[in-house]
């Protein structure tokens, strides 16, 4: 389970992921372990909008003048998107398929998180 565990960040970035994960704290349980098509599937489609809302606070916050720096975000959140939009395309049934991606999309956004939001929203003193 990804945490947000970063020093010296953007208070409002801390707080905004703090947010975020205490809600995929909850979605994380029913979309690898929920026995339920319909309750899986809610919980991703609630996820795959959180993050969208969550990508787009990030890059109106992201207000700097670094041209590389916000491509490299940009294309990092439209790759996560991507794979939320391959995990609600697998078929129900398919819970093996289910577990197997949404576990790799956790581990990307923990790599993004400290490979990008971190470092790019440090507080410079
Ligand atoms: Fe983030
Ligand atoms: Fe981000």
């Amino acid at each position: 389970m990804p945490s947000w565990d970063h020093e010296d960040c953007d208070p409002a970035i801390d707080f905004e992921h703090t947010r975020l994960y205490r809600m995929m704290d909850r979605l994380e349980p029913i979309i690898l372990e929920g026995q339920q098509d319909t309750a899986v599937r809610r919980a991703i489609d609630i996820l795959s909008r959180r993050m969208t809302e969550h990508f787009r606070i990030e890059e109106e916050l992201f207000t700097t003048a670094d041209w590389d720096s916000r491509t490299v975000m940009k294309d990092d959140h439209r790759r996560l998107l991507t794979m939320l939009k391959a995990l609600s395309d697998i078929p129900p049934a398919d819970a093996d398929a289910r577990r197997s991606l949404f576990t790799s999309f956790l581990e990307a956004l923990q790599r993004h998180d400290s490979d990008v939001d971190a470092p790019l929203f440090r507080m410079h003193h």
